[in-house]
């Protein structure tokens, strides 16, 4: 694959670029249950529309896209009020990983400035997302991983066992990804705030849904946003439950003094003065304008709307999958996102069976588990999904696993005890998913 000679004409690329994309994951069928929040037709026409139309558009730029910057204040301030502080201070980043990677960086350095501290530690329970661990990499921050209680939540004790003297940060998620529950925030926040330390809430998959979760009526285990004091900061992706287009995420701080930590800013470099608030430099207008388009055209109402789909299709999910001979939900989910296991089936044999059905629930292990996140796409899906997984679940009882499929391997690097050298096998394949094969037709 060389780097083209000539010119290709508009019709050709359309075609080439169309037909590559016909062979991606099913994700308006509801086939995959997670990457892609779709919200409908009208929904991804509004987002279309702004994000072409700001598509040029720099956010690094401020002075210049005046646009942008009203967008992402008026999205900013608009998060902070479903977030229960409308004076929140915050930012647009271009997903939960940076909206993470910011917390963790404003922590450092205020404990840095605030407390002297120069090798921080955080504490965070197994679950949080490893958006934290990079974090931690990137920036010098020791990590230390506490177990869950029995309810998959957050052992609040084993947090508090676990902090130091150079602890700067302890975190909770609403709700975390592999088992969709709420972390105990207000416990969390109070051992933070009772220890002088941080307290940041993972809410890239709640932040937009919880509040309206809660409007419907229904009760989630616990507070989490900035209502319980001693929460400092919160990250909500716009991209998930926002359903706005990918790129799109918030990370709001209790006040502007905190938020400050996060900036960077060099007076010395001959280009000029530069000062940048989140990780990107420069930064896309079109997810900017995406995302101030999408909270303005679906609004409480269409979010509470979409909230109502989201929650009775898990709850059918649910029920069903209890209903299913051997299978089990996990813990007691919060929101949308699900985990099931089987104590006498093999469940990564069923995952494969599922998978030459064309449908793929992600895997997990610790345990061995498929995890599933439920949108408005999946509302048709629930019937079909749970027939599927019914008869899935019948062929490995009755005839064990599929012969190629790959639960033998998860199985193997699920047990195998050198974890680095499971690292590696990760490592690996990252290095091999960006490769074009030597022997592949150009097309390709
Ligand atoms: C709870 C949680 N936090 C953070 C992230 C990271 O978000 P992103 O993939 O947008 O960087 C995810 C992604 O699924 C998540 O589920």
């Amino acid at each position: 694959m060389q780097f083209p000679e000539n010119s290709t004409s508009r019709e050709d690329l359309t075609s080439r670029l169309r037909e590559a994309i016909s062979r991606d994951a099913d994700w308006r069928g509801g086939k995959i249950f997670s990457l892609v929040y779709f919200a409908g037709d009208d929904v991804a026409e509004v987002l279309k529309e702004a994000y072409t139309t700001a598509f040029y558009s720099n956010g690094l730029g401020p002075a210049a896209f005046k646009s942008l910057k009203k967008f992402e204040s008026e999205v900013v301030a608009m998060t902070g009020g479903l977030l229960s502080h409308p004076e929140a201070a915050g930012n647009m980043t271009s997903g939960g990983t940076e909206s993470i990677l910011m917390a963790v960086k404003t922590a450092r350095d205020w404990a840095r400035t605030e407390k002297g501290i120069s090798n921080p530690q955080m504490v965070i329970p197994v679950t949080a997302h490893p958006a934290f661990d990079k974090a931690a990499h990137y920036l010098g921050v020791e990590v230390i991983h506490t177990p869950l209680g029995e309810d998959f939540r957050a052992d609040v004790g084993a947090m508090r066992d676990a902090i130091i003297d150079n602890t700067i940060l302890l975190v909770g998620s609403a709700p975390c990804y592999p088992f969709g529950a709420i972390d105990p925030i207000p416990e969390i926040a109070a051992l933070a705030a009772g220890r002088g330390v941080l307290c940041h809430v993972d809410a890239c998959l709640g932040g937009y849904l919880l509040p309206f979760v809660e409007r419907l009526g229904r009760p989630v285990s616990a507070p989490w946003d900035f209502r319980v004091p001693g929460v400092t900061s919160i990250s909500a992706d716009l991209h998930k439950y926002g359903y706005s287009a990918r790129g799109a995420s918030v990370i709001l701080y209790r006040d502007r003094e905190l938020r400050r930590h996060q900036f960077f800013a060099t007076s010395d470099w001959p280009g000029g003065l530069y000062g940048s608030p989140t990780l990107a430099g420069s930064r896309p207008g079109g997810a900017i304008a995406a995302a101030w388009a999408v909270l303005n055209y679906l609004g409480v109402e269409g979010y509470t709307r979409l909230a109502r789909v989201v929650l009775d299709s898990t709850d059918a999910l649910m029920d069903g999958i209890n209903g299913i001979p051997d299978l089990h939900v996990i813990g007691d989910p919060d929101m949308s996102v699900v985990a099931f296991t089987s104590e006498a089936l093999d469940i990564h044999a069923v995952a494969d069976v599922l998978d030459e059905a064309g449908w793929h629930p992600d895997r997990q292990q610790y345990p061995a588990s498929l995890h599933i996140m439920v949108t408005p796409a999946h509302e048709h899906a629930v019937q079909p999904f749970l027939a599927a997984l019914e008869g899935a679940a019948e062929r490995v009882r009755t005839q064990g696993a599929v012969p190629s499929g790959k639960a033998a391997v998860y199985g193997m690097l699920e047990k195998m005890p050198d974890r680095g050298q499971v690292q590696n096998v990760v490592l690996d394949s990252m290095d091999r998913l960006t490769q074009v094969k030597q022997d592949a037709p150009s097309r390709d």
